[in-house]
């Protein structure tokens, strides 16, 4: 079955945006509730996507929403809060989102979960993302759940935020400097999702995703920094050490650049668990590499981020 009705929960974020695009080209009517539209603004231009001002934890306007779709795709997901927060927003809702399907007869249902999602995970976000992923598995429906590292692309909130921080810091002081990633394009994360939509080889399975090269942490602020045009020496904090620090960023008001939960996860390695790793050939994705890429967007020199400056300086 061809699914050209798509309603993308979490539509609005970093990864969303991708989504709903290669959807869009692929000829979708797409959905994306947001809980503030302006925040999705830049869906708004697309015809054929309509952005929804919603609240997606009321479930009589969650039901409304998934009436007449063919799919769902839910990449709702949060990095801090309290344990509440992340049964929230990643188990509740995905039970949600999964009774409203049933509901209104809509059999194909893709989740967005993360590697090293477990329910006896060492960080609340890793038993939370684990957890869902159960719900997921014991539903009845067509589902498939994508895994992926640490996602890399213009808008990631990642390598950019180490690169702001080398403009103004001498010496980058770093938790967790030798926990590994292999951080994955965010464009061959998109496309898995839209690859995956039409294709019942992927219905029931779980895939990870992951880029083609590991990078301990400290590699990875390194580069940013460098590409960025601010090589800096980056400093190893212990562990008792970056427990305090992740303790005073908590109480900065706004979301903390780092919580203690974000440590939590570090505790593990966030790589693939099969080395070399490769791409399931279903998704029909690429295994694009962090480096060339990453660099032009680190340098202010990606279309994106360059309009993304414009704007910024024109205030709008
Ligand atoms: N980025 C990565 O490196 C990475 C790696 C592995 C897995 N993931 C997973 O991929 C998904 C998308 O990540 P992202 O980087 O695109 O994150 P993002 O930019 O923060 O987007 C998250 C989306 O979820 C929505 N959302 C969050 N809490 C919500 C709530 N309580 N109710 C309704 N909507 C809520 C946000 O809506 P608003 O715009 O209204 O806030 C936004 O649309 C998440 O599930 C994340 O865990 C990301």
């Amino acid at each position: 079955m061809r699914h050209t009705h798509v309603l993308v929960l979490g539509g609005s974020g970093f990864i969303g945006r991708y989504i709903v695009n290669f959807l869009i080209n692929r000829g979708c009517r797409v959905t994306v509730p947001a809980r503030r539209r302006d925040k999705a603004k830049h869906l708004i231009v697309f015809p054929t996507c309509d952005v929804i001002e919603a609240n997606i934890n009321d479930d009589a306007q969650l039901a409304r929403l998934t009436a007449g779709q063919h799919a769902v795709i839910n990449l709702v997901g949060i990095l801090q809060g309290s344990e509440a927060d992340f049964t929230r927003a990643h188990v509740d809702l995905t039970r949600r989102a999964l009774a409203a399907c049933q509901q209104h007869k809509v059999r194909r249902y893709l989740h967005m979960s993360a590697l090293g999602a477990d329910a006896q995970g060492p960080s609340m976000y890793q038993r939370s993302k684990g957890a869902a992923e159960r719900v997921v598995r014991d539903c009845d429906l067509n589902w498939t759940i994508l895994q992926p590292s640490v996602v890399f692309g213009a808008e990631d909130r990642f390598l950019n935020t180490f690169a702001s921080l080398a403009r103004f810091a001498p010496v980058i002081p770093l938790a967790g400097a030798d926990v590994r990633f292999q951080p994955v394009w965010v464009e061959d994360v998109a496309h898995a999702f839209v690859n995956a939509l039409d294709n019942p080889a992927t219905f029931g399975q779980a895939y990870e995703l992951a880029g083609p090269r590991i990078y301990t942490l400290r590699e990875l602020v390194q580069f940013a920094a460098t590409a960025a045009g601010h090589r800096r020496p980056v400093i190893g904090l212990p562990d008792g050490v970056a427990r305090v620090q992740a303790r005073l960023m908590e109480l900065a008001p706004g979301e903390p650049l780092l919580s203690r939960d974000n440590l939590d996860s570090m505790k593990r390695d966030n790589v693939a668990s099969v080395q070399p790793f490769t791409p399931a050939p279903e998704l029909g994705i690429a295994h694009t590499p962090l480096e060339p890429e990453a660099s032009l967007y680190l340098a202010g020199m990606h279309p994106r981020t360059r309009f993304g400056g414009f704007r910024a300086h024109a205030r709008r």
